[in-house]
């Protein structure tokens, strides 16, 4: 028996406590209904909102005004801010100008819940681990409660068993199965027009179940974890960095260029609900058209 459709005009709008009259309505000729077919959903586009700063300090400074806003904001409507960190080296500027005031005292670091967007497998100290870098420029220095810090791997087991493990960490703290929803997504983007730990060619981008993948990435010759891009495009807020002049001509690529089929792996960032924003400094983007 095909389950009963629920199909509404949306909702009624009712007096309180008066229920709708029934009008006498002449009897519909019984009709064989057609079945009707949810609109298939609406393919969601690569549509980012371009800010572009004149330095790589004004870029740092309002990002981290943004992320500071993102926080508030998600502690006052929700009561937490949970965040999902970007490794490489872009972040560096952002995570020292948030441990600096005003942001020091502003952001409510007590309040605050991080995890990584992705990781490379090795141990938490190791000189390449993302962790470890966050650790030097941000968690030294910002008062995040230990018990809020949700490292993706310290690159102990292998490396499909950590991916593993950490969706499982994302299900105990986001509860249920319903995709995690980050308050803020960090972001940034390799001269191959890489995001997180998803590159060129590999089938982890096309991976739709798994919030979490684990694998060898050829081009990078190295074993990373990383969140799958339902989870990134759950997120509230996709704030992605972009410095330098060595990106200026994969963003023109990617920003510039046609995302439809999509060429770069960060051309498949399409929240649904949250927003999509490329924070870049003047060097990275001055192949964009003004
Ligand atoms: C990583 C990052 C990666 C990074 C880009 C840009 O683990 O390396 O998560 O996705 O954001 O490669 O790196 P840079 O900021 O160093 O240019």
């Amino acid at each position: 028996m095909a389950p009963k459709k629920k199909t509404s005009t949306g909702p009624q709008k009712r007096k309180a406590g008066i229920p709708k009259a029934k009008a006498n309505r002449p009897a519909k000729a019984k009709s064989a209904a057609k079945p009707v077919r949810p609109a298939a959903p609406k393919a969601l586009l690569f549509k980012p909102e371009i800010r572009v700063y004149p330095t790589p300090e004004t870029l740092v400074q309002e990002a981290a005004h943004q992320v500071m806003q993102i926080a508030r904001e998600a502690v006052n409507e929700r009561g937490r801010f949970v965040a999902a960190l970007s490794g490489g080296s872009t972040p560096k500027g952002l995570f020292q100008q948030l441990t600096e005031e005003p942001y020091k005292t502003l952001i409510p670091w007590s309040k605050t819940y991080l995890f990584w967007v992705d990781e490379r497998h090795v141990p938490l100290n190791h000189e390449t681990s993302n962790y470890r870098m966050t650790q030097e420029y941000l968690l030294s220095k910002a008062p995040v409660p230990k018990e809020n810090i949700f490292p993706a791997t310290n690159g102990s087991q292998p490396v499909d068993k950590a991916a593993s493990a950490y969706e499982i960490k994302l299900r105990k703290f986001f509860g249920g199965d319903s995709t995690p929803k980050f308050d803020l997504v960090l972001l940034g983007m390799g001269d191959d027009g890489h995001t997180a730990s998803l590159f060129p060619g590999m089938p982890q981008l096309n991976e739709l179940e798994k919030w979490v993948v684990g694998y060898f990435v050829d081009t990078a010759r190295k074993e990373r974890v990383s969140l799958t891009f339902p989870v990134l495009n759950a997120g509230r807020f996709l704030l992605v960095l972009v410095e330098g002049e060595k990106k200026e001509a994969m963003v023109k690529e990617v920003l510039g260029g046609a995302s439809e089929p999509p060429r770069y792996p960060i051309q498949y960032l399409r929240p649904a609900g949250g927003k999509l924003v490329f924070a870049l400094d003047q060097a990275a983007a001055s192949c964009l058209k003004k």
